[in-house]
C-alpha cells in the first residue's frame, strides 16, 4: 500500500493532514473539535498552496457548462430560489471567491477546478459574494484534489445550512452521501440567522454562538452519516479516485 499523507480541507482555512494511510475525513486528527472547525476565517493564503485562482482577478461568472476535461464537479440545480448562484471560494481566500456558476434551475454544468483546488462551493449572488466581504453562513460543499488526483469531498452545515443536497463519487464506486430534505421549510425561529443576502437559513453550529437549536433541526433532518453536523464526524467525507464529484443543491436559497 502506498503510504502518504492526505490532505482533506476542512471548513476554509485549514488544511488537515490526517495522517499517513488514514483516509481524509475519518482519522482522529480530522475530527477534532479544533480540527478545523471552529477556525474558520479569512487566513491569507497558505504559501503551501498553489492556488488556482488570482487574487487580482474578479471572480468570473462560469454561464455555461465547462468542458469536461481534468478535475471537477458537477453541479445540478435543483434549488427553490433562481437567484442562487454557486460560487467557488479556495481556502483561506473567504473574501474572494475564484469563480461562480450561473447554472438555470432544473440544469447540469461541469465546473472545472486546477489539479492543487481545495475549498468549497457555496450558494450565494454576486451583489452580496462579490463585495470583498465574508459571507461564511450556509451549506459548505466541499471538496479537494489530492496527490493522486483523487477528489475528497463532504456536504458540511457547520457553518450554517441553506439548503440540503448530495454528492456522489464519479469514479464507478457510486459512493454517495445525501440529505434531499427541504431545510429551510418548517424550521424553527430560533434555529435561523440571517444571510447578508436578507434571506434566513438554518444557523452555524460551531464557534461562537453556535446554536443548538439550529443543531437539533440539522440532526431531525438529516443524518450525521450523510451531512457533517456534529463534531463526532461519522463518515460524511468520501472520495471519487477520477478526481470528480457529482452534486445536487437542493431546495436551497441565495
Ligand atoms: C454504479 O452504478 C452504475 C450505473 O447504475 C452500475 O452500472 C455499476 O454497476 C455501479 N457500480 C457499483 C460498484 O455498484
Amino acid at each position: 500500500m502506498h503510504c502518504k499523507a492526505v490532505y482533506l480541507a476542512l471548513q476554509g482555512a485549514l488544511l488537515i493532514n490526517s495522517g499517513v494511510c488514514i483516509p481524509a475525513g475519518t482519522g482522529a486528527g480530522a475530527l477534532g473539535p479544533n480540527g478545523g472547525i471552529t477556525d474558520t476565517g479569512n487566513k491569507g493564503d497558505d504559501p503551501t498552496v498553489t492556488y488556482c485562482g488570482s487574487l487580482d482577478e474578479t471572480a468570473k461568472e462560469i454561464a455555461s457548462s465547462e468542458p469536461e476535461s481534468g478535475p471537477g464537479f458537477w453541479i445540478t440545480n435543483q434549488d427553490s430560489d433562481a437567484n442562487v448562484r454557486y460560487f467557488l471560494y479556495e481556502n483561506g481566500r473567504d473574501d474572494h471567491p475564484w469563480k461562480y456558476a450561473n447554472v438555470p434551475q432544473g440544469q447540469r454544468f461541469f465546473i472545472q477546478v486546477c489539479s492543487t483546488w481545495q475549498g468549497r462551493i457555496v450558494r450565494g449572488t454576486a451583489k452580496v459574494n462579490l463585495d470583498g466581504q465574508t459571507h461564511l453562513l450556509g451549506s459548505w460543499f466541499e471538496n479537494n484534489v489530492d496527490q493522486d488526483g483523487a477528489m475528497w469531498g463532504d456536504i458540511s452545515f457547520l457553518e450554517g445550512c441553506d439548503g440540503g443536497g448530495s454528492i456522489t463519487a464519479t469514479d464507478g464506486s457510486n459512493v454517495t452521501r445525501s440529505c434531499m430534505q427541504d431545510m429551510l421549510a418548517g424550521a424553527p425561529s430560533d434555529a435561523l440567522a440571517q444571510k447578508q443576502t436578507g434571506t434566513n437559513v438554518i444557523d452555524k453550529i460551531v464557534g461562537d454562538a453556535a446554536n443548538s437549536a439550529a443543531k437539533d433541526w440539522d440532526l431531525k433532518k438529516c443524518s450525521a452519516d450523510a451531512v457533517w453536523i456534529d463534531n463526532a464526524n461519522s463518515k460524511p467525507a468520501i472520495k471519487s479516485t477520477n478526481g470528480r464529484f457529482d452534486y445536487v443543491f437542493y431546495k436551497g436559497k441565495a
